[in-house]
């Protein structure tokens, strides 16, 4: 009898979900005869049994779109024992043989949980923040960085012409990736990380010398930087459906301190959820599609517990309880991007 696969996205969403979802279901009816049923709305619609069936057209057209066909919920309540107990119930009703799971370090922290009480899982790591242990890449992360790219390509032309200080503030909530690749290629004259908390003297000292030579500066920061001794900024009173502060306004807060301490005219851009949007880069659809051939394979051969990555060039499997743990930017990709401030 044909093996019963199911598949879920959770968490936040990003671009190059659909195209794992495609590459999944594509290599699994093809060399296997698989059949593939789609979670609907993440955790959430296997708390309920909810799923559609995927055949090859139901796949058809997912290479190049943004978002999830499946939809998501966050993961973050579903690490309770007893939503756990509810979710193994709903894979039961489903009859699945197993379950490849699509997320970031919360979902793919579930992922781990159910395995670990013995059902057959194998994840597949997406976060635009390219923060998951085990893995250089994460579906996403390439787009993002693409798009905060031709951002600050843009802001530059105009902090050019106004002789202004222009910050873009990217996504990056404990993990600096986007601001530090974004602002190696885009040519950022500072970067500031969560990893790195910075010094405001520094910082102004940097923009000062600068200014001496050019009227411009491009400052890249990513949402959760924070001045040392100082706290992450949370948009005020706003918080997700489970509780959590919604991260942002560390730009504004630098817009402010930098004038105040400078003289310099400044300006704030805050790219948010652009960065997670619309089509995925080619880099973002090949990971993707690579990732879910892989996650067919671990099925095939029943290695469950498992996650797949990306090492040097080869994909690989990586237990996925690696997968909870924050994959921070390490000081020699920092000092890369610091080569070039001021
Ligand atoms: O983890 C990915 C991410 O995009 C973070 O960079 C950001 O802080 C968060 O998700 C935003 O989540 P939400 O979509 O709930 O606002």
């Amino acid at each position: 009898m044909a093996q019963k696969i199911g598949i879920l996205t959770g968490g936040g969403d990003c671009p190059g979900l659909n195209a794992a979802i495609r590459a999944i279901v594509r290599k699994g009816i093809k060399d296997y005869r698989m059949k593939f049923f789609g979670i609907e709305e993440g955790w959430a619609g296997l708390l309920h049994a909810k799923a559609i069936p995927l055949d090859r057209d139901g796949v058809s057209g997912l290479l190049m779109r943004g978002g999830t066909i499946l939809g998501s919920t966050p993961s973050q309540i579903f690490h309770e024992d007893v939503q756990l107990e509810k979710l193994m119930k709903g894979y039961k009703r489903l009859q699945l043989d197993s379950l490849i799971v699509i997320g970031g370090d919360s979902t793919l922290g579930v992922a781990s949980r159910m395995f670990a009480a013995g059902l057959n899982i194998v994840g597949v790591p997406k976060t635009i923040d390219n923060d998951i242990m085990g893995t250089e890449r994460t579906i996403g992360f390439s787009t993002a960085v693409q798009v905060a790219v031709e951002a600050i390509d843009r802001v530059h032309t105009t902090a050019e012409s106004h002789h202004r200080v222009m910050i873009v503030e990217v996504m990056g909530r404990h993990a600096g990736w986007i601001a530090v690749m974004s602002g190696l290629a885009a040519g950022a004259d500072l970067v500031l990380i969560p990893e790195k908390p910075f010094d405001m003297d520094e910082v102004c000292e940097i923009i000062k010398k600068r200014h001496k030579f050019r009227n411009f500066t491009i400052v890249v920061v990513a949402e959760g930087a924070h001045p040392q001794g100082g706290k992450t900024i949370k948009l005020k009173g706003q918080k997700d459906a489970f509780g959590y502060d919604t991260l942002g306004g560390i730009s504004y807060w630098l817009k402010v301190e930098i004038e105040k301490r400078t003289g310099f005219d400044a300006r704030a851009s805050v790219l948010g959820h652009i960065q997670r949007g619309g089509t995925p880069s080619h880099e973002d659809r090949i990971l993707a599609t690579r990732f879910g051939v892989k996650a067919v394979e671990l099925v095939k051969n029943k290695e469950f517990g498992y996650m797949v990555g990306l090492q040097g060039d080869e994909i690989v499997k990586v237990p996925l309880n690696m997968a909870i743990k924050d994959r921070k930017v390490p000081d020699y990709w920092y000092d890369i991007a610091k080569t070039f401030f001021g």
